[in-house]
């Protein structure tokens, strides 16, 4: 915006709005109301100034002057003023030859065709009564064969109630007795999975987050005849929801080098026993030594609706070298997220890790589920807490911090081969599909047909390094 000029509303206030809100903001979405036209963004201007101003909307609970992640959502200084001086001003419109109009949605996978599409069995019901619902669904494997992964993708089937989703992997059954024992489709569990799951963090979903594919080499495996776990977080609906959602599933390429792993931080790793009297606020402090060198890909706090705020950051052995990996100083449980690194971010042998979570158990914490406050324990109810950060890695490479860890969709859509740099493979590829008309992995530029305009495209960025 030149500063000299009364920002308008087609100009100025669009692109902003429109890149950071209409993603939840239009019809169909989890937003309570759109904001995609001139009038509808009129008549909320004081109010969206103050929600941006105060940081509450877009969500993102990180502070990102600690750390950064892929898919952050945060407004830059310079687009606060400017909203903000817009509506000084009254809320002018301009000229709707300035508007860039919306950005395409895409309907279909934002990272190409999936090779295998996991889908609740049954649609599920979400009751009209205005309560959020947890919602545990066993998605089988396949039986007979493991499947070597490097994307993950959440297809939400009703975006009105989906709020985020988890994603876990059983290898026990205990799930698929759980959801037999449940007379809906599914099981109830507020917490996470219910039960303490190969993995409680296999991958997951917001609205407008961007699915990360791991760089070559790196994935994760789905053993024969395990069952990925996907937990829905349903929104509150004043009218009953249909949702089934699906988790479109996208295989290596190559075989998998370097298997993805998870350790996590718990209450085993405190300095104090996990207890929340009535009426108190406490701070915890979770340390774990780094016993070889890692690359972090992600990193997960979670706790319940008493958790006030999150730090976790490692620390060399003398203390002389600190690497901040993530603060959350207003933590929201419906705006619990998992957070993955720009880089591969590594973590020398002999380091510390901390995590230091404060709980807030007193009436001055507006999500205290207790009222009067009562102690609370460790569990999995909506009235427990949680203490634990899940860390995703892999083994340290030479080389690791240069590799980047963006959607691939986002970062590098002519990388058709995903191999890490646009190359005559691409372009062969390209060829290969050339002509083809729907839900090709060649189509770049999302027009539904492979052709010359592709081509041209992928021709642009030949020999760039994604
Ligand atoms: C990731 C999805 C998402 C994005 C992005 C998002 N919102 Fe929201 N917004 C929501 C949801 C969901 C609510 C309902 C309250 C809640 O769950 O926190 C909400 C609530 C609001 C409210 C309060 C409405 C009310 O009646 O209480 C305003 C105003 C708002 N958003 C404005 C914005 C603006 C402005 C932006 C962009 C700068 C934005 N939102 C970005 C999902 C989003």
């Amino acid at each position: 915006m030149a500063s000299s000029q009364t920002p308008t509303f087609h100009l100025d206030v669009a692109p902003i709005v429109f890149q950071h809100c209409a993603e939840c903001h239009r019809p169909g979405e989890i937003g309570p109301m759109p904001l995609t036209t001139y009038e509808e963004v009129f008549a909320y201007g004081e109010f969206i100034e103050y929600v941006t101003a105060t940081g509450y909307m877009p969500p993102w609970t990180p502070d990102d002057t600690y750390s950064h992640f892929v898919g952050e959502r945060v407004l830059t200084e310079d687009e606060l003023a400017t909203l903000s001086a817009w509506v000084a001003a009254g809320k002018p419109e301009g000229d709707p030859a300035d508007n860039p109009g919306l950005p395409d949605y895409p309907e279909g996978s934002q990272i190409g065709e999936p090779d295998l599409i996991l889908t609740m069995a049954d649609p599920y019901e979400h009751g009209g009564d205005m309560s959020d619902q947890y919602q545990v669904f066993v998605l089988p494997g396949d039986p007979d064969t493991d499947l070597s992964i490097r994307a993950l993708e959440v297809r939400p089937g009703n975006r009105n109630v989906a709020h985020h989703a988890i994603l876990g992997l059983d290898v026990s059954g205990t799930a698929q007795a759980l959801d037999a024992n449940d007379p809906d489709p599914g099981y109830e569990s507020f917490g996470s999975f219910g039960f303490d799951a190969a993995s409680n963090f296999f991958g997951g979903w917001v609205p407008g987050a961007a699915t990360v594919t791991y760089p070559p080499g790196i994935g994760r495996t789905v053993p024969a005849g395990a069952d990925v776990l996907l937990q829905m977080h349903y929104g509150p609906s004043p009218v009953t929801e249909l949702d089934q959602t699906e988790v479109n599933v996208f295989f290596s390429e190559e075989p998998i080098e370097r298997e993805v792993q998870t350790t996590f931080m718990s209450p085993q790793h405190l300095d104090q026993f996990f207890y929340l009297p009535a009426n108190q606020t406490r701070t915890f402090h979770g340390t774990m030594e780094v016993s070889t060198d890692v690359s972090l890909i992600s990193i997960v706090p979670h706790c319940h609706l008493i958790g006030k705020s999150w730090e976790v950051f490692a620390t060399s052995p003398n203390n002389q070298d600190t690497i901040p990996l993530i603060a959350i100083p207003d933590w929201d449980f419906n705006w619990q997220g998992f957070f993955t690194f720009p880089t591969l971010t590594k973590i020398p042998q002999g380091y510390t890790l901390h995590g230091i979570a404060t709980y807030d158990n007193t009436t001055n914490n507006p999500f205290n589920p207790n009222s009067p406050p009562q102690n609370v324990t460790f569990g999995e109810g909506t009235e427990d807490e949680m203490f634990f950060v899940f860390f995703d890695y892999v083994l340290y490479e030479a080389g690791d911090e240069s590799i980047e860890l963006g959607p691939s969709g986002d970062a590098c859509p002519t990388d058709l081969t995903t191999d890490g740099v646009v190359s005559v493979d691409d372009l062969l590829a390209l060829l290969s599909d050339f002509g083809c008309l729907s839900g090709c992995q060649a189509d770049i530029d999302l027009d539904e047909a492979v052709t010359i305009a592709d081509l041209l495209v992928l021709l642009g960025t030949f020999g760039t390094n994604c």
